[in-house]
């Protein structure tokens, strides 16, 4: 018999007989298997009455093992489920030894995100994982459907790049040359021309320079990949590898780029409310709990639902840099020296300031613009007033920054001289110059990180949580 998904078994009516396959989730009094095959975060109830069956199968239903059962389908006597399966056959797939279980996260009971880390490779298992990991997937599906229902083509950067996009030099080398014998010039210096592609290459940190090629082509596009950044940052915020998203778009200025990011997020985040509820009502309930044990101060102010609702629902803030500084000066936390960094037109805002801003004085997402240029990467379009740049920074309560964007200069004397200020090698970047020799228009986009938008919309407070393998300092074991 074909195999029926437990996710649509549960919504069958009652009546003939079907097939299901799927790992024991738990096994009580001998009879009642809670059985999961990830189609849904629901189990299917099965009833495997050990009287009907040799002890021998009997026995090797436990916690943790993969059987298939046929059986008929029923109408439930137990609170929880409308149907059950009342199996009349159950072979077993794969057998889990209970001794060994034991010392898994597989043993169904609550354990501590940091265990469940450690086993990496069994925690897709637990309701919590296979939640967030079919949130993520809807919302890889969400941002290419979003792009392609307004007309942005899909393009594939490199992942192997000669050109350091932002210029922070936080990038892994790949090479071919022996570590242990490295090839040297005249002058003493590392020779890449005797390396795999003759010249020094690394991981990409965007793609965003390939990116505009494609748009003052194609229009509008957008990149959806792995990015990596070799900054030794051990944060619940940074990964060395993760997942971005830049769309970059042809005849647009800033303003267009910070409604586009407004609506593209609203989009996404709307689609997992309507399309994710059972995994976001679980996730939901979990951060109510977990809340109710932890002293005021620290509970989120919104749960989980009303957060995504909220931002949904209202337009995001949009504040100057300058005017984010202002209103920095003007806090309670600035006027009582609470803030460990200092406040003064020229810094980088750190993250204790985006968080004020964000949670504690608009309570809602903010996009500031018009940054400084010193602090900001070499493409970014010169504003005017000589000493600010055409950039934006979205801002997430609970996360800080989710999305980095700008207009880009497109007039070539000036991005020329950026380059020079930022000590830019021109034979780097010839190719990104010279589309602005040939027929250069204003365009602009930005860069999404997928794991901190998985972040705001799971709930989850640590992004090795919402990557199946995550890379951080020191850590590459699954
Ligand atoms: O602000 P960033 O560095 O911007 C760029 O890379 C631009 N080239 C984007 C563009 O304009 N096309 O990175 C963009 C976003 C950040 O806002 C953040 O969400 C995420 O990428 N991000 C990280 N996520 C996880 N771990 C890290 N180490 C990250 N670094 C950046
Ligand atoms: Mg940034």
């Amino acid at each position: 018999m074909t195999r029926t998904k437990i996710k649509d078994a549960l919504q069958l009516t009652p009546g003939g007989a079907i097939t299901v396959k799927g790992w024991v989730r738990a096994y009580r009094s001998n009879r009642f298997v809670a059985l999961n095959d990830g189609s849904s975060l629901a189990n299917l109830q099965v009833v495997v009455d050990f009287e009907n069956f040799d002890k021998s199968i009997i026995d090797q239903i436990t916690v943790g093992s993969a059987i298939s059962v046929t059986g008929d389908l029923v109408a439930s006597q137990g609170a929880g489920q409308s149907v059950e399966v009342a199996a009349t056959s159950v072979e077993i797939l794969g057998t889990a030894n209970p001794d060994e279980v034991a010392k898994t996260i597989l043993q169904p009971k609550r354990h501590s995100l940091e265990f469940l880390r450690e086993q990496a490779h069994l925690r897709f298992r637990t309701q919590t994982f296979s939640a967030v990991f079919r949130i993520r997937h809807a919302m890889a599906f969400a941002i290419h459907k979003y792009f392609n229902d307004n007309g942005f083509f899909y393009l594939h950067t490199p992942i192997i790049t000669g050109s350091d996009a932002e210029g922070a030099g936080e990038m892994f080398k790949v090479t071919t040359l022996p570590l242990d014998n490295v090839p040297k010039d005249e002058s003493g210096n590392i020779d890449y021309k005797e390396d795999f592609f003759g010249k020094e290459t690394n991981l990409t940190v965007s793609g965003q320079l390939e990116a505009e090629l494609g748009a003052l082509a194609l229009g509008q596009v957008y990149t959806f990949g792995p990015t990596f950044r070799a900054e030794n940052s051990n944060t619940s915020r940074h990964l060395a590898e993760f997942w971005m998203i830049e769309p970059e778009v042809a005849f647009a200025d800033l303003t267009d780029d910070m409604k586009l990011g407004e609506d593209f997020m609203q989009y996404v985040i709307k689609y997992a409310l309507d399309n994710c509820k059972e995994d976001l009502e679980f996730l939901h309930n979990r951060e109510v709990e977990l809340d109710s044990k932890k002293p005021t101060a620290e509970r989120n102010e919104m749960p989980l639902m009303d957060r995504l609702n909220f931002v949904v629902d209202n337009d995001f803030e949009r504040i100057t840099y300058t005017e984010a500084i202002q209103v920095l000066q003007n806090s309670k936390p600035f006027k009582k020296n609470q803030f460990k960094f200092p406040v003064e037109w020229g810094v980088d805002l750190a993250s204790e300031h985006e968080r004020f801003l964000v949670e504690k004085h608009f309570k809602k997402p903010v996009i500031i613009y018009n940054y400084p240029k010193e602090i900001k990467a070499f493409y970014m379009r010169n504003n005017d007033d000589g000493k600010t740049v055409a950039a934006m920074d979205v801002l997430f309560p609970g996360i800080g920054e989710i999305i980095g964007g700008s207009q880009r200069e497109e007039r070539y004397e000036e991005l020329l001289k950026k380059c020079k200020d930022f000590d830019i090698p021109e034979e780097h970047v010839w190719w990104y110059l010279e589309t602005r020799k040939f027929g250069t228009v204003p365009h602009a986009g930005f860069g999404l990180g997928f794991e901190r938008l998985i972040m705001f919309v799971t709930g989850m407070t640590n992004i090795r949580d919402v990557i199946p393998f995550p890379r951080t300092p020191k850590n590459a074991e699954f």
